[in-house]
């Protein structure tokens, strides 16, 4: 098994997880300061968000330059000597990569926009307008309006599949491949140890540009009318496994190094599994647990079926929380979210953690005068994030609260967006000192997960359980069985089983359990799961936090 199987990734948003100059905004020198927590809380590597120089219109994913660091982030230097800590502590690094779209300020998009006959203006996906006047096809932007924009000086229309300022780039055009490959070289020499890739199936376009055709399940009240259309022809065409293809061959050069594929909502778990194969994407973000209201009827389905489709070839990550999507204890609530923490420290596959989760951050209030996040969100209304799917990310993205100090010792000044209300008891220093703290929880699952053969690598299987909000399920290894139980309902539950034996109680989501007891009927409290040792001893292993 490698690292990126059994370890465990976090991930920072670099804008608000330390600021180290007193700007208010986040950086790599402040994140650097911060490497020995993540040490402490046990996690294997960390993505960090793109720190690269951009206009911040959509906060670093619109690159002008993929090779070098935001002035609000600091210098390459910073961030060597940030791989260096993050090294010597044990830790990988993964940095994103964006190579779809850049800036429409970076330079080859000035040049590109220059002129019809610019050597460069291939890079970019130029289109005369529709016979009748207008946007080239139907094709709609993620954020909101065409995808087209016209460029008025040379009468063409450029591609953008998210804001205008984000123009895509045409991968259809060898030198974009070059051009982005010596990208990631650039980073693997540095010493990254993996790139999380934004919007893999997004990267190739329909060579004919066809128009979409329209959703028949597309609901008016929905806020974002792209889902009118069906993503059939600017989205997951073959020729992007080529492209991930070459992406692998380069990273297989350099061992250990990874690649990690955003994906759509949309994707079922056989697609996500086929860009997951060896010589493509070494991991696949598995959407499913981040979009499932808090049912375990839905996550058991979606862990079945991840399981089923990804065999034993493959393998599945487990997200809860990113920087796009609504806080998780604000999706599903406190006590809920303790659950969460055991269910995604304990799947088969590999964990992300997003800065924050493990403390329980909520999506905090943003006023109007406050709103940075210019874009709304992507998706389809989900009934997971509990409200519209057209609202702002900020709430989400809000400084990590490190303590009870003025700014939440995030900064010495007001920081780019405010500070969670309740930062004074929700923050890391207080649930360091609390043992029954979710911060703890997440600290003795990570430490457990780490001795586990069964947890890191074991295989998966869900049982019948006579209670439909509980879900269970088993991790094994030949020397190794572990037992699950989740009782997702408000009110407490007596599970019953299929026969098992006596289970050792490593811990419960409530952190007060110790006891052995027979398997068959398990009593739960609310929101309260459970992980067992099937073959546990009498006493407890010692795992202290
Ligand atoms: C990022 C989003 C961003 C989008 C478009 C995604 O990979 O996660 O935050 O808005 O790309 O740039």
């Amino acid at each position: 098994m490698d690292w990126w199987q059994t370890g465990v990734i976090y991930q920072v948003y670099p804008r608000s997880f330390q600021d180290s100059n007193g700007d208010g905004i986040g950086d790599l020198a402040g994140l650097t300061t911060r490497l020995e927590y993540l040490a402490w809380l046990g996690v294997d590597a960390v993505w960090i968000s793109p720190f690269y120089p951009s206009p911040m219109v959509d906060f670093g994913y619109d690159v002008t330059d993929h090779t070098g660091v935001d002035p609000a982030y600091g210098t390459l230097a910073d961030f060597d000597a940030l791989l260096a800590r993050a090294h010597a502590l044990g830790l990988r690094v993964l940095v994103d990569f964006i190579p779809g779209c850049t800036s429409n300020q970076h330079p080859w998009f000035k040049e590109s926009r220059a002129s019809r006959f610019s050597p460069v203006r291939d890079w970019y996906i130029w289109r005369d307008p529709a016979p009748e006047g207008g946007p080239p096809n139907n094709w709609l932007s993620h954020f909101g309006g065409p995808a087209w924009t016209l460029d008025e000086t040379s009468g063409q229309y450029y591609l953008h599949t998210f804001l205008p300022e984000q123009p895509d780039l045409n991968w259809r055009n060898p030198k974009v491949q070059v051009a982005l490959l010596d990208v990631m070289r650039f980073w693997l020499e540095r010493g990254v140890d993996g790139f999380r890739i934004a919007a893999v199936p997004l990267l190739v376009k329909d060579v004919q540009f066809r128009d979409e055709p329209p959703n028949p399940d597309f609901d008016p009240q929905w806020d974002n009318p792209r889902y009118q259309r069906l993503p059939v022809y600017a989205d997951n065409q073959p020729e992007v496994h080529d492209v991930l293809r070459h992406f692998r061959r380069l990273l297989d050069t350099y061992p250990g190094r990874i690649a990690v594929g955003e994906m759509p909502d949309y994707f079922p778990p056989e697609t996500l599994a086929v860009y997951s194969r060896p010589d493509r994407l070494h991991l696949a973000f598995t959407p499913c647990p981040l979009s499932l209201p808090w049912r375990a009827a839905d996550l058991r389905a979606c862990a079945d079926k991840t399981q089923a489709a990804f065999g034993a070839e493959v393998w599945p990550t487990w997200v809860m929380g990113n920087h796009d999507r609504p806080r998780l204890t604000s999706r599903i609530g406190p006590a809920q979210a303790r659950a969460a923490a055991l269910l995604l420290l304990t799947m088969r596959g590999t964990p992300f953690i997003y800065y924050g989760d493990e403390i329980g951050m909520l999506d905090a209030p943003i006023p109007p005068e406050a709103r940075r996040d210019r874009v709304r969100s992507a998706r389809p209304p989900n009934e997971a994030d509990g409200g519209p799917a057209n609202r702002s990310r900020d709430p989400g993205r809000t400084p990590m609260q490190w303590d009870s100090m003025p700014n939440a010792g995030f900064s010495g000044t007001p920081p780019w967006l405010p500070i969670g209300p309740d930062y004074e008891h929700r923050n890391v220093a207080a649930q360091r000192a609390d043992t029954g703290s979710l911060l703890s929880l997440y600290r003795f699952l990570l430490r457990y997960r780490r001795g586990s053969p069964a947890l890191q690598q074991g295989t998966y299987r869900s049982l019948d359980t006579d209670s439909p909000e509980c879900f269970a399920f088993l991790r094994e290894t030949p020397e190794e069985r572990l037992l699950i139980v989740l009782n997702l309902a408000d009110t407490a539950r007596v599970v019953s089983l299929p026969p098992l034996g006596e289970g050792q109680v490593i811990t419960s989501t409530l952190m007060d359990r110790a006891e052995r007891i027979d398997l068959q009927t398990i009593f739960l409290r609310e929101h309260e799961g459970i992980l067992f040792d099937v073959h546990g001893p009498a006493e407890a292993e010692e795992v202290l936090p």
